[in-house]
């Protein structure tokens, strides 16, 4: 809570409070050594996040969007080819595919989890794609380029439903590129493997954020690539390090993208209580679960399925009078956000391609979310009196549309 008694949507403050004798300790000895770029912290920090993510390898870079954008042309997509993601995201997801020289299709969410819906994805490639029969590559029918990669989004800390999503993968001989960039620590249990498996281990490569605000921040800009394939691997830290194989031997033009060691160093400090702060949203995403139950008339709270075990980077609601609920919220000085108010296919940025209605349940979701506070540390007083204001609101305005029950989680 701030001093004046406000609920803050997020709080980065009392972490690094907390943690500043070790975080200025950090500092300090990268001072000390002035081994500002690469050296023991960034590898030391590799390392632990390879092991944190289950994956063989990581490489640091300067953010999740450099992450995502290395790991797309590491893998081998090139000027022309099609990558299909998510319109439900941060743009940082569409730029990376456009950075890395393809072109960008989307798929919608499956309107519970608002994360890539399989049987769109099964749809798109069956109905809008052929396979050449002379490259045997998938072709799309209309835009006449080959579809070569895939990007879930692992959106709000909830995996996406990756079995089905690498069924078709490997069907369609398309790329899987994760982006966990909201998903530190997530897990998924795969059917097809009978066991969980962490957000980033999955696909061909993953990138993650470590912009302040994600669950694993760091105190600056950051990101990295994780990926159990040594040539992957190798590709992306020679990209993030102008091409280079060795100092001054470029085997190809690259680009600055490099983690630095003063974030490397704090985000290793601040890996270590990962997991703890993980259990501690899991735990506040509870509680709201049971306090905002009886609500369920006017409101859809997070769906959770058997096969996730989600990090809660953000608690995300549903209603039909979503800017009224903001706006008092607001008024009774609790934070709120919304992610995302406008999908990316009808950003400006995107204006010639796409329009509205043209992927409706990413639509429908992007009018009716809310983001409540969520941050561990996040005590369970505030959550009531967060759900307290939450149900003052409900009482006192007229019946709530609850559409989105019946039609899109029909
Ligand atoms: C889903 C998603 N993808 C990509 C990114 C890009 O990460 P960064 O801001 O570190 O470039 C973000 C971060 O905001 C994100 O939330």
């Amino acid at each position: 809570m701030t001093q004046n008694g406000n609920i803050p949507f997020v709080d980065l403050v009392t972490p690094h409070r907390e943690l500043q004798e070790e975080l200025v300790q950090s500092f300090r000895a990268v001072l000390d050594t002035a081994g500002f770029i690469g050296g023991p912290a960034v590898e030391g920090f590799e390392s632990e996040f390879a092991a944190y993510c289950d994956a063989k390898h990581c490489i640091g870079v300067s953010s999740g969007t450099d992450a995502l954008r290395f790991a797309l042309m590491a893998a081998g997509i090139n000027a022309g080819d099609i990558v299909l993601t998510v319109p439900l995201t941060f743009i940082a997801t569409t730029e990376a595919i456009s950075q890395a020289g393809a072109q960008i299709d989307f798929i919608d969410v499956d309107p519970r989890t608002y994360t890539m819906d399989p049987e769109q994805l099964r749809q798109y490639l069956e109905t809008r794609c052929a396979v050449d029969p002379a490259s045997g590559m998938l072709i799309h029918k209309v835009l006449g380029k080959p579809v070569r990669a895939v990007v879930p989004v692992h959106l709000y800390g909830q995996m996406a439903d990756m079995d089905p999503i690498l069924e078709l993968a490997e069907l369609y001989n398309l790329v899987v590129v994760e982006d966990a960039c909201q998903a530190h620590g997530a897990e998924y249990f795969s059917k097809k493997e009978n066991r969980w498996r962490k957000a980033g281990s999955m696909g061909r490569a993953a990138g993650f954020s470590f912009y302040p605000g994600k669950n694993l921040g760091a105190c600056g800009e950051g990101g990295a690539v994780t990926t159990n394939d040594p040539a992957l691997a190798r590709m992306v830290s020679m990209l993030r390090d102008h091409g280079q194989s060795k100092k001054y031997y470029h085997d190809l033009e690259g680009y600055n993208g490099r983690l630095d060691a003063l974030q490397a160093g704090l985000l290793r400090i601040k890996l270590r209580h990962l997991t703890k702060w993980n259990e501690q949203r899991r735990e506040c995403a509870r509680l709201y679960n049971e306090l905002l139950a009886p609500f369920a008339d006017a409101m859809v709270t997070p769906y959770q399925p058997s096969c996730s075990n989600p990090v809660y980077h953000l608690y995300v609601i549903r209603t039909g009078n979503r800017d009224a609920l903001q706006r008092h919220l607001t008024q009774a000085g609790i934070g709120t956000g919304i992610h995302y108010p406008i999908p990316v296919h009808l950003q400006k940025a995107y204006a010639q391609r796409w329009s509205r209605g043209d992927f409706p349940m990413c639509e429908e979701a992007a009018d009716q979310i809310l983001s409540l506070p969520m941050f561990p540390g996040l005590s369970s007083s505030e959550q009531g009196r967060v759900v307290e204001a939450v149900a003052e609101f409900i009482r006192s305005s007229p019946a709530v549309s609850v559409g989105v029950r019946t039609r899109a989680l029909a």
